[in-house]
């Protein structure tokens, strides 16, 4: 080969590659921290050339900072503020954290459900400035994008999709009983061992909690059907000019990217298009804040505990916060504690409160001895990622499901918020440092985690680009989105089968009996002659 084709074969190599195009993401997020997780993908993303643009409501706090972003905020504006939606959000999660466990179920039902159809409502208002906006729409469509990232935490960013032709890709945790990845995405969920989401449950059940976990996923399902989805469903079919239904446009989802993997979930059927990128927003850790890195190393052979109940939280009630300052103090190790309530009068002072802890960096630090968390995804895959044993204090959502997988694995003791005292604090971060166990089975699932050929984040943005390359997924897309609820279980065969076999009998039993009578009349004829 001469020299001047030695030097264009690379080239051309690269010009034949799929893996050099480069493309343009849309995505429909949502916010906190959901937003921490996507915004990895979207700056991985940024990183490798393509252009993102992001819808974003004007309420969000990306749309509220003076940070920058390396990608294109579209900004809607909508009707209002960020106070009224932050409201909102803290009546809802005071709700659930603080009066729920107090009432009757139907009463958190009614409730529940008028908090959530508030929030809808107003993410419907959402939704309109989108999609009944024909500027925006052509504007949209003429920046030819390939592909939609969507968060559905907020229904939309699939309607949006279907709307502009683009295909999409799902960045999920999980629904209650699993009812969207289940009803709509597919996935099998055998109620014997997979256990449905808030329900509390591990894979091991005895009978009852089977009993228990299979009306479970039947009660979401009504739910779900019946009263959540019900409007949306109007709203779809009246948007796309078509009767169909929110589950059913879900469930054109290219690629599901679930906020776990097998260092969390307990192992269960999955799907082609189901791929499992937990802790993608994990990095090591940098060094901390020089006055922080101080107080941490003051700790000497103790080491310190990391207190955090996360962004949503911000107080505690008086009683509450001076009870856990209290057991604190109580500790040998140094404690960093996120809080922006009222600093509690029994602060000790091994004790530093913060506004706003690097939570990742301290995780990551080698004096770092435990975690007491509310059990946030983020925050309890940075744990995992780093090798923390963990105190679960779950608040709300998906907190306890959350704390109930690292309690089952072993990496986690878990306390409940309104009955815990001074001491059961105290003892369960003793046991937590002092019990070697929690500390070997943190290392080992952290090891699980990081012993992967690809990384999450990586394989999150390769089924990404991977979409964009062939416009869709469509062969890992299983025949079970065409079927009938009745015909995927095989209702209908299982009937016929019944039927055929309760024919048969019936057929034998009347021949039998007419056999018998034939032979009884010919006896009593003999008889008789
Ligand atoms: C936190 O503070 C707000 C405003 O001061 C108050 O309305 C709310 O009840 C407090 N939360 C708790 C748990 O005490
Ligand atoms: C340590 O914790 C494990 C799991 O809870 C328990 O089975 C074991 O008895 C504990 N060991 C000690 C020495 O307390």
């Amino acid at each position: 080969m001469s020299v001047k084709w030695s030097l264009l074969l690379p080239l051309l190599l690269v010009s034949f590659s799929p893996l050099v195009s480069t493309g343009s993401v849309l995505v429909w997020p949502a916010d906190h921290s959901h937003w921490i997780n996507l915004k990895s993908i979207m700056d991985e993303l940024t990183a490798r050339g393509h252009q993102v643009t992001v819808l974003l409501p004007s309420f969000f706090q990306a749309a509220n900072t003076h940070e920058t972003f390396p990608f294109h905020l579209e900004v809607i504006s909508v009707p209002f503020s960020k106070a009224d939606m932050d409201s909102s959000l803290q009546d809802f999660i005071y709700f659930w954290s603080y009066e729920m466990h107090e009432m009757s179920s139907w009463k958190i039902f009614t409730k529940l459900y008028d908090l959530m159809s508030e929030l809808l409502e107003r993410n419907k208002i959402i939704c309109d400035l989108i999609v009944l906006n024909e500027k925006l729409l052509k504007k949209l469509e003429s920046a030819h994008f390939d592909i939609l990232i969507s968060d559905p935490l907020a229904p939309c960013g699939e309607l949006v999709a279907v709307k502009l032709h683009l295909p999409f890709i799902y960045s999920f945790r999980f629904s209650s009983g699993n009812t969207m990845e289940r009803l709509c995405g597919g996935i099998p969920s055998p109620p014997s061992y997979v256990p449905a989401s808030m329900g509390g449950l591990t894979d091991q059940m005895a009978f009852l909690q089977r009993m228990g976990n299979m009306l479970f996923y039947l009660s979401q399902d009504v739910i779900f059907h019946q009263v959540i989805w019900k409007d949306w469903n109007k709203y779809y079919s009246e948007v796309l000019g078509r009767p169909t239904t929110l589950c059913e446009t879900m469930g054109k989802a290219e690629m599901w990217l679930i906020r776990t993997y097998w260092d969390f979930e307990f192992p269960r059927p999955f799907l082609p298009n189901f791929e499992f990128v937990g802790g993608l927003h994990c990095k090591p850790a940098k060094p901390l804040p020089e006055e922080m890195e101080k107080f941490v190393q003051s700790s000497g052979e103790h080491g310190i505990v990391v207190f955090s109940l996360g962004s949503m939280i911000k107080n505690l009630t008086d009683e509450k916060s001076a009870m856990v300052a209290l057991a604190l103090s109580q500790l040998p190790q140094k404690v960093i504690w996120r809080y922006k309530g009222k600093r509690p009068e029994t602060l000790g002072a091994n004790t530093r409160v913060y506004d706003w802890i690097p939570q990742n960096d301290l995780l990551g630090h080698p004096k770092t001895k435990a975690f007491i968390t509310h059990g946030g995804t983020n925050g309890v895959y940075e744990a995992i990622y780093h090798g923390i044993p963990m105190i679960g204090i779950p608040m709300f959502a998906d907190q306890p499901d959350n704390i109930g997988h690292m309690k089952a694995k072993g990496m986690a003791v878990e306390l409940n918020i309104h009955t815990m005292t001074a001491k059961d604090l105290v003892d369960a971060v003793n046991t937590v440092i002092h019990n070697a166990t929690y500390k070997e089975n943190a290392v080992r699932i952290s090891q699980i985690h990081h012993d992967q050929p690809v990384k999450p984040l990586d394989r999150a943005v390769f089924w990404i680009e991977f979409v964009m390359r062939h416009k869709g997924a469509k062969h890992l897309r299983v025949a079970a989105h065409d079927l009938t609820w009745y015909q995927y279980h095989s209702l209908d065969v299982i009937a016929f089968l019944i039927v055929c076999v309760a024919l048969f009998v019936f057929i034998v039993v009347k021949c039998c009996t007419f056999c018998c009578r034939k032979c009884g009349s010919i006896r009593k004829k003999s008889k008789k002659e």
